[in-house]
Protein backbone atom coordinates (compact mmCIF):
# COMPACT_ATOMS: atom_id res chain seq x y z
CA UNK A 1 0.00 0.00 0.00
CA UNK A 2 1.58 3.62 -1.20
CA UNK A 3 0.53 5.45 1.71
CA UNK A 4 2.22 8.18 0.32
CA UNK A 5 -0.73 8.73 -2.23
CA UNK A 6 -3.61 9.90 -0.46
CA UNK A 7 -6.24 11.67 -0.88
CA UNK A 8 -9.61 13.61 0.96
CA UNK A 9 -12.33 12.06 -0.68
CA UNK A 10 -15.55 13.78 1.64
CA UNK A 11 -16.54 14.73 4.73
CA UNK A 12 -20.55 13.21 5.25
CA UNK A 13 -22.76 14.89 7.27
CA UNK A 14 -25.50 12.31 6.52
CA UNK A 15 -25.43 8.49 5.91
CA UNK A 16 -26.59 9.12 2.33
CA UNK A 17 -22.82 10.97 1.71
CA UNK A 18 -21.10 7.88 2.65
CA UNK A 19 -19.04 6.23 -0.32
CA UNK A 20 -20.34 2.53 -1.06
CA UNK A 21 -18.31 1.02 -3.72
CA UNK A 22 -15.83 -2.17 -3.26
CA UNK A 23 -12.82 -0.47 -1.52
CA UNK A 24 -12.32 -1.59 1.97
CA UNK A 25 -13.42 0.80 4.82
CA UNK A 26 -11.31 1.14 8.13
CA UNK A 27 -13.06 2.98 10.70
CA UNK A 28 -11.25 4.95 13.27
CA UNK A 29 -13.29 5.63 16.22
CA UNK A 30 -12.51 7.27 19.79
CA UNK A 31 -13.07 10.10 21.83
CA UNK A 32 -12.62 13.65 21.11
CA UNK A 33 -8.83 14.73 21.52
CA UNK A 34 -7.56 11.01 21.69
CA UNK A 35 -5.89 11.48 18.47
CA UNK A 36 -8.01 9.95 15.38
CA UNK A 37 -6.49 12.34 13.16
CA UNK A 38 -3.24 12.50 14.60
CA UNK A 39 -3.00 8.34 13.91
CA UNK A 40 -4.30 8.67 10.03
CA UNK A 41 -1.63 11.37 10.06
CA UNK A 42 1.14 9.35 11.02
CA UNK A 43 0.06 6.26 9.39
CA UNK A 44 0.02 8.58 6.13
CA UNK A 45 3.80 10.37 7.17
CA UNK A 46 1.68 13.68 7.32
CA UNK A 47 1.59 16.51 8.89
CA UNK A 48 -1.49 17.95 9.14
CA UNK A 49 -3.59 15.74 6.60
CA UNK A 50 -6.71 14.33 8.26
CA UNK A 51 -7.02 17.88 10.66
CA UNK A 52 -5.84 17.85 13.87
CA UNK A 53 -8.38 20.36 15.90
CA UNK A 54 -7.06 22.96 17.81
CA UNK A 55 -10.13 23.02 19.67
CA UNK A 56 -11.61 19.12 20.75
CA UNK A 57 -14.87 18.18 19.55
CA UNK A 58 -14.31 20.36 16.03
CA UNK A 59 -14.68 16.74 13.68
CA UNK A 60 -18.46 16.89 13.50
CA UNK A 61 -18.70 14.88 10.32
CA UNK A 62 -17.48 11.46 8.87
CA UNK A 63 -14.21 12.35 7.16
CA UNK A 64 -13.40 10.02 4.40
CA UNK A 65 -10.08 9.38 2.77
CA UNK A 66 -8.68 6.98 -0.13
CA UNK A 67 -5.28 5.58 0.29
CA UNK A 68 -3.37 4.42 -3.17
CA UNK A 69 -6.84 4.10 -4.50
CA UNK A 70 -7.49 0.77 -2.36
CA UNK A 71 -8.77 1.63 0.92
CA UNK A 72 -11.17 4.23 2.75
CA UNK A 73 -9.87 5.58 6.02
CA UNK A 74 -12.52 7.03 7.38
CA UNK A 75 -12.49 9.60 10.36
CA UNK A 76 -15.42 9.22 12.50
CA UNK A 77 -16.28 12.38 14.60
CA UNK A 78 -14.74 11.60 18.03
CA UNK A 79 -17.45 11.38 21.45
CA UNK A 80 -17.54 12.50 25.10
CA UNK A 81 -16.21 16.27 24.69
CA UNK A 82 -18.41 17.47 27.34
CA UNK A 83 -18.80 21.50 25.63
CA UNK A 84 -20.97 19.63 22.73
CA UNK A 85 -24.68 20.58 22.68
CA UNK A 86 -27.46 17.86 23.62
CA UNK A 87 -28.43 18.44 19.77
CA UNK A 88 -25.22 18.04 18.47
CA UNK A 89 -24.34 14.98 20.83
CA UNK A 90 -28.28 13.32 19.36
CA UNK A 91 -27.30 14.05 15.80
CA UNK A 92 -23.96 12.28 16.25
CA UNK A 93 -25.70 9.19 17.94
CA UNK A 94 -27.98 8.78 15.09
CA UNK A 95 -25.09 9.31 12.33
CA UNK A 96 -23.07 6.79 13.98
CA UNK A 97 -25.92 4.31 15.13
CA UNK A 98 -26.48 4.20 11.42
CA UNK A 99 -22.87 4.19 9.73
CA UNK A 100 -22.80 1.27 11.89
CA UNK A 101 -26.39 -0.82 11.10
CA UNK A 102 -25.40 -0.32 7.08
CA UNK A 103 -22.72 -3.56 7.72
CA UNK A 104 -21.46 -2.87 4.06
CA UNK A 105 -19.12 0.02 5.00
CA UNK A 106 -16.96 -1.77 8.09
CA UNK A 107 -14.23 -3.90 7.23
CA UNK A 108 -12.01 -3.16 10.19
CA UNK A 109 -12.49 -0.98 13.23
CA UNK A 110 -9.85 0.80 14.97
CA UNK A 111 -10.53 1.91 18.22
CA UNK A 112 -8.36 4.69 19.78
CA UNK A 113 -8.24 4.95 23.40
CA UNK A 114 -5.85 6.77 25.76
CA UNK A 115 -3.06 4.87 27.35
CA UNK A 116 -2.90 6.61 30.41
CA UNK A 117 -6.28 6.65 31.21
CA UNK A 118 -9.12 3.69 32.63
CA UNK A 119 -11.25 3.55 29.24
CA UNK A 120 -14.16 5.30 29.35
CA UNK A 121 -18.00 3.96 29.60
CA UNK A 122 -18.09 5.88 26.27
CA UNK A 123 -15.03 4.31 25.26
CA UNK A 124 -17.03 0.92 26.51
CA UNK A 125 -20.79 1.43 24.37
CA UNK A 126 -17.75 2.00 21.07
CA UNK A 127 -16.22 -1.37 21.56
CA UNK A 128 -19.94 -2.96 22.17
CA UNK A 129 -20.70 -1.27 18.85
CA UNK A 130 -17.59 -2.85 17.06
CA UNK A 131 -18.02 -6.04 19.00
CA UNK A 132 -21.93 -6.28 17.51
CA UNK A 133 -20.90 -5.01 13.90
CA UNK A 134 -19.14 -8.74 13.72
CA UNK A 135 -16.16 -7.26 12.02
CA UNK A 136 -12.78 -7.47 13.19
CA UNK A 137 -11.59 -4.20 15.21
CA UNK A 138 -8.13 -3.42 16.73
CA UNK A 139 -7.82 -1.20 19.90
CA UNK A 140 -5.18 1.74 19.74
CA UNK A 141 -3.83 2.71 22.84
CA UNK A 142 -2.32 6.00 21.95
CA UNK A 143 -0.08 8.91 23.48
CA UNK A 144 2.14 5.99 24.89
CA UNK A 145 4.78 9.10 25.04
CA UNK A 146 2.73 10.98 27.88
CA UNK A 147 3.63 8.26 30.16
CA UNK A 148 6.86 6.11 32.21
CA UNK A 149 7.28 3.05 30.53
CA UNK A 150 6.80 1.12 34.23
CA UNK A 151 2.82 2.14 33.58
CA UNK A 152 2.64 0.60 29.67
CA UNK A 153 1.97 -2.88 31.15
CA UNK A 154 -0.56 -2.66 33.95
CA UNK A 155 -2.63 -0.09 31.37
CA UNK A 156 -2.77 -2.28 27.96
CA UNK A 157 -3.89 -4.84 30.89
CA UNK A 158 -6.38 -2.30 32.35
CA UNK A 159 -7.89 -1.55 29.21
CA UNK A 160 -8.01 -4.95 27.46
CA UNK A 161 -10.06 -5.60 30.97
CA UNK A 162 -12.59 -2.82 31.20
CA UNK A 163 -13.47 -3.28 27.36
CA UNK A 164 -13.84 -6.91 28.18
CA UNK A 165 -12.10 -7.73 25.05
CA UNK A 166 -11.39 -11.37 23.63
CA UNK A 167 -8.04 -13.17 22.70
CA UNK A 168 -7.89 -12.43 19.40
CA UNK A 169 -8.64 -8.76 19.27
CA UNK A 170 -4.90 -6.86 19.31
CA UNK A 171 -4.21 -3.64 21.64
CA UNK A 172 -1.23 -1.71 20.26
CA UNK A 173 0.38 1.03 22.02
CA UNK A 174 0.98 3.81 19.76
CA UNK A 175 2.30 7.12 20.35
CA UNK A 176 1.04 9.40 17.03
CA UNK A 177 3.86 11.97 18.45
CA UNK A 178 6.76 9.50 18.25
CA UNK A 179 5.55 7.53 15.13
CA UNK A 180 5.36 4.31 17.68
CA UNK A 181 3.51 1.45 17.13
CA UNK A 182 2.91 2.33 13.48
CA UNK A 183 4.48 -0.52 11.59
CA UNK A 184 2.04 -2.98 13.88
CA UNK A 185 -0.50 -0.81 12.83
CA UNK A 186 0.07 -0.82 9.38
CA UNK A 187 0.58 -4.50 9.64
CA UNK A 188 -2.82 -5.17 10.57
CA UNK A 189 -4.64 -2.83 8.23
CA UNK A 190 -2.84 -5.02 5.39
CA UNK A 191 -3.98 -7.84 6.51
CA UNK A 192 -7.42 -7.10 6.39
CA UNK A 193 -6.98 -5.15 2.83
CA UNK A 194 -5.26 -8.05 1.05
CA UNK A 195 -8.71 -9.79 0.66
P1 LIG B 1 -11.47 15.17 17.41
O1 LIG B 1 -11.32 15.34 15.94
O2 LIG B 1 -11.82 16.43 18.13
O3 LIG B 1 -12.39 14.07 17.78
O4 LIG B 1 -10.01 14.80 18.02
P2 LIG B 1 -8.98 13.69 17.50
O5 LIG B 1 -9.26 12.39 18.17
O6 LIG B 1 -8.91 13.67 16.02
O7 LIG B 1 -7.59 14.21 18.12
P3 LIG B 1 -6.44 15.01 17.38
O8 LIG B 1 -5.72 14.12 16.42
O9 LIG B 1 -6.99 16.28 16.87
O10 LIG B 1 -5.42 15.24 18.61
C1 LIG B 1 -5.82 15.94 19.77
C2 LIG B 1 -4.58 16.50 20.47
O11 LIG B 1 -3.77 15.44 21.01
C3 LIG B 1 -3.66 17.30 19.56
O12 LIG B 1 -3.15 18.40 20.29
C4 LIG B 1 -2.55 16.31 19.22
O13 LIG B 1 -1.33 16.94 18.90
C5 LIG B 1 -2.44 15.51 20.52
N1 LIG B 1 -1.94 14.13 20.31
C6 LIG B 1 -2.46 13.20 19.48
N2 LIG B 1 -1.77 12.04 19.55
C7 LIG B 1 -0.76 12.25 20.44
C8 LIG B 1 0.30 11.42 20.95
O14 LIG B 1 0.48 10.23 20.61
N3 LIG B 1 1.13 11.98 21.88
C9 LIG B 1 0.97 13.27 22.30
N4 LIG B 1 1.84 13.71 23.21
N5 LIG B 1 0.00 14.06 21.84
C10 LIG B 1 -0.87 13.58 20.93
MG1 LIG C 1 -10.07 14.62 14.57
Amino acid sequence: LNTQNAEFVLSAARLADCPRDSLPQIAFAGRSNVGKSSVINRLLNRKNFARVGSAPGKTTHINYFRIDRKVYFVDLPGYGYAKVSKQERARWGRLIEQWFADASLLTLGILLVDLRHKPTADDCVMAQWFKDSGKPFVVVANKQDKIKKSEWEPNLARIRETLALDAQTPVISFSAEKGLGKEELLGVILDHISA
